[in-house]
Parts: structure tokens; C-alpha cells; sequence
């Protein structure tokens, strides 16, 4: 006969009051499947399993009526399950590595009797963010060449380039002097050994003397940028041509077009919140706007890459390499990915999609400013 394990054991194990228990068994979250001769609560090895699956999503900060969705979840199975955890886990760790450096900076700051500007204090927030997820980028972050053929070509006749925000160097055309600027110490170490000198900067402070360099190009950071405004205006300053690639975060230009953030994903609305348009961003240095299609495979994993191939959303390794996930938090993201999950199972996602499948490239709000 399977071993059964009472109330005040289980509770004991686990770290919880028999309370706690009780409640879960009333409102059905982990319901004992026995009960002893005398009426007692009888916990199973199965029922275990669960009440452990419970207790880590709510350390992790869930609600209990989102780990009611999660563990009853069929498609997700225990494995599944410590997979996920897994990595939630890792991820919360290394964002509390990160906070816990970033607090002992300052500490020591304010004990040599200085004080932190708020630009230090909110350091662990913007840059910061890329030392702690920045080791998963490269899992699926690289070269898409047919949007790299249309920044190289904005470059024009440029002969040396600086590239901000640079990251692992995916955009730095080979053919050019390039110089690199990467706040990140975890991204500048994973640029190739033979990638362009790297500089640890921050566009807002770029620390080179006005016309530098022929031309300056961003991609897919300004949004990282404390202040974006300011780093452009640096840019068109150590630069005669500036060339930036990023997205129209506007309801038109990509929140209600792009089914991820629209559907799935409306916190996004409260990360761009305050920040400036994109015609703004063209405004402040006079540049023209280009529409950028995304092709159907494209080959960097930025957000909006898998517009048609959503069930790779659903994949821890893609979504880590993409700030926007872990800037959600984790509620969010589970709760999003569930209901992706759900809806790819329903066929609910082609029924709202269907369109997108006959299409080769889409127009997702991705944008090209060009200064010259
Ligand atoms: C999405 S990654 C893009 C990297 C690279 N441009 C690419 O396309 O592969 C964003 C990068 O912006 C950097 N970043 C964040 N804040 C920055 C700032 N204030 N100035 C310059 N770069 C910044 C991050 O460290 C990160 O490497």
C-alpha cells in the first residue's frame, strides 16, 4: 500500500503551519487524496509533489490563483515543471546578485562619507539589467544580414564607425574602422576576440571629441538608454551621420499590431510608459524614418523575430535572451506564455492569425533613423 504522509509531518517538512494546509485543501490547491481511518488528512507521494510545486512558485511570488493555473496546467508535467522553476529560480538569483553588488557599491560609497547620484542608484535597473541576463544573449542573438545590408547601406560611404551599444558586435560592418561602446562588462566579454575595440561607456557620456567619427549607429538599444535624447544628441555630436535601428512602441505602430504585445503581453504598455517616441527620437536629430520589415526567419532573436513561429515563445532559452521578459517579471511572463501555450494548442492563435501565415516579411513597428 503507497505510503501516506499526515498533515502535521508534511507541514513540519515543508516549512508551513498546518494552517496553510488546511487552506490549500479548501480552495483545491493541494487536496490530500486520503484521510487516515480516525478522518485525518493523508498526504500521498503525488500530493507531495504538488504542494512542493506550490511552495516554490509562491516563494517565487505568485499568486495562488496563478499556481492553481500553473499546476493544473496538463500540458506541463512534473519535470516540466522543475525545469521552469529552475530557471525562474536562476534568474531571481542572478538579479539578486546583481542588486546585492550594486548595494555594496554604494555602501562603501557613502562610507568614504560620498553620495551616490541617482544616476548610480538607478544603475542596477538600466545597464545593470544586461549584467545579469547578458550571459544568455548569445543563445539566440546574432547577425539577421538582410536588416545588417540595410544598416551598412545607411552608413553610406562612412570609413569609421562607431557602434553604441554594441553588445557582442552583431551589426559592425567588417569592412570598416569600427570602434565599439558597451556599459556591460558581462556583454563585453562575450564579443569575439576579433571584434572591434571596445570602449566601457554609455551613450549619454560618449567620450570622444565632437566629429569623431564619420558615422554613429545604435542597434536595438536606445530603449536600454537613461536617457535616450541625450545619447542621440551625443551621438550626432562625435558623428557627421548617425543610423539607428528601433521600434515605434506607439498603439499603432506595434503595441496593437504585434500580436505578442497585444494579446499576451499588455504590461509592456507600463515598461514604455514615459519614454520617447520615435518620431521623437528622429526629431532630436533631424533624421529620416525607414520602415523595417521583419522576414519571417529572421535570425536575430530580438522580440518581435518570431512573429510567425510563436511557439518559439515558448521557449525559456529564446525569451531569456530578450530584456523585455525578465522586465515583465515572472508573473507576467508565465501568465503570458500559459495563455500562448493554451491558445496554440486551441488553434485559437491561427484563427486570430491566420493573415500572418501567408506573409514572408511583416511591418512591426521597426524603424531606421537616419541623420546626415
Ligand atoms: C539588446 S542589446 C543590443 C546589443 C547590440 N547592439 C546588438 O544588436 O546585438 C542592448 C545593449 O544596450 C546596452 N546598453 C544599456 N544601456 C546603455 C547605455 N546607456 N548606453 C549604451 N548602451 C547601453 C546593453 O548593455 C546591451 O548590450
Amino acid at each position: 500500500m503507497e505510503e501516506h504522509l499526515s498533515v502535521g509531518r508534511v507541514a513540519g517538512l515543508a516549512g508551513v503551519t498546518v494552517r496553510t494546509l488546511h487552506h490549500y485543501d479548501r480552495i483545491g490547491l493541494v487536496q490530500p487524496s486520503a484521510r487516515t481511518p480516525a478522518g485525518y488528512r493523508a498526504y500521498a507521494a503525488g500530493d507531495v509533489e504538488r504542494l512542493r510545486e506550490v511552495l516554490a512558485y509562491r516563494r517565487l511570488g505568485f499568486g495562488l490563483r496563478e499556481i492553481a493555473e500553473l499546476v493544473d496546467d496538463p500540458a506541463t508535467d512534473a519535470v516540466a515543471h522543475l525545469h521552469r522553476l529552475r530557471g525562474l529560480l536562476l534568474e531571481q538569483r542572478d538579479r539578486a546578485a546583481a542588486m546585492v553588488t550594486a548595494i555594496d557599491k554604494e555602501l562603501e560609497t557613502r562610507a568614504m562619507g560620498k553620495r551616490t547620484t541617482p544616476e548610480e542608484q538607478l544603475k542596477m535597473f538600466g545597464a545593470q539589467l544586461y549584467e545579469t541576463i547578458g550571459s544568455a544573449y548569445p543563445a539566440t542573438r546574432g547577425t539577421e544580414p538582410r536588416i545588417a545590408a540595410r544598416v551598412w547601406d545607411a552608413l553610406g560611404d562612412a570609413r569609421t564607425v562607431l557602434n553604441v551599444g554594441a553588445g557582442t558586435g552583431s551589426y559592425e560592418p567588417p569592412d570598416r574602422d569600427v570602434t565599439a561602446v558597451e556599459p556591460s562588462a558581462v556583454m563585453r566579454a562575450q564579443r569575439p576576440p576579433d571584434a572591434a575595440p571596445c570602449v566601457a561607456a554609455a551613450a549619454e557620456k560618449l567620450p570622444f571629441e565632437d566629429g569623431s567619427f564619420d558615422a554613429a549607429m545604435a542597434f536595438s538599444t536606445v530603449h536600454h538608454w537613461r536617457d535616450p535624447i541625450a545619447g542621440l544628441r551625443e551621438m550626432r555630436r562625435v558623428a557627421r551621420r548617425v543610423v539607428v535601428f528601433t521600434h515605434d512602441s506607439s498603439d499603432s505602430g506595434w503595441r496593437q499590431r504585434f500580436w505578442l504585445t497585444r494579446d499576451y503581453l499588455p504590461e509592456i504598455t507600463g515598461l514604455v510608459a514615459g519614454r520617447p517616441s520615435v518620431d521623437r527620437l528622429a526629431d532630436a536629430i533631424g533624421a529620416r524614418r525607414e520602415p523595417v520589415l521583419i522576414p519571417w526567419d529572421c535570425a536575430d532573436g530580438f522580440l518581435e523575430a518570431y512573429w510567425r513561429r510563436p511557439e518559439a515563445y515558448l521557449e525559456e532559452h529564446v525569451r531569456r535572451a530578450v530584456s523585455v521578459w525578465t522586465r515583465v517579471g515572472p508573473r507576467a511572463e508565465q501568465r503570458a506564455v500559459h495563455r500562448l501555450r493554451d491558445d496554440l494548442s486551441s488553434g485559437r492563435w491561427t484563427e486570430r492569425n491566420r493573415e500572418l501565415l501567408a506573409l514572408d516579411t511583416a511591418e512591426l513597428g521597426l524603424r531606421l533613423l537616419v541623420a546626415e
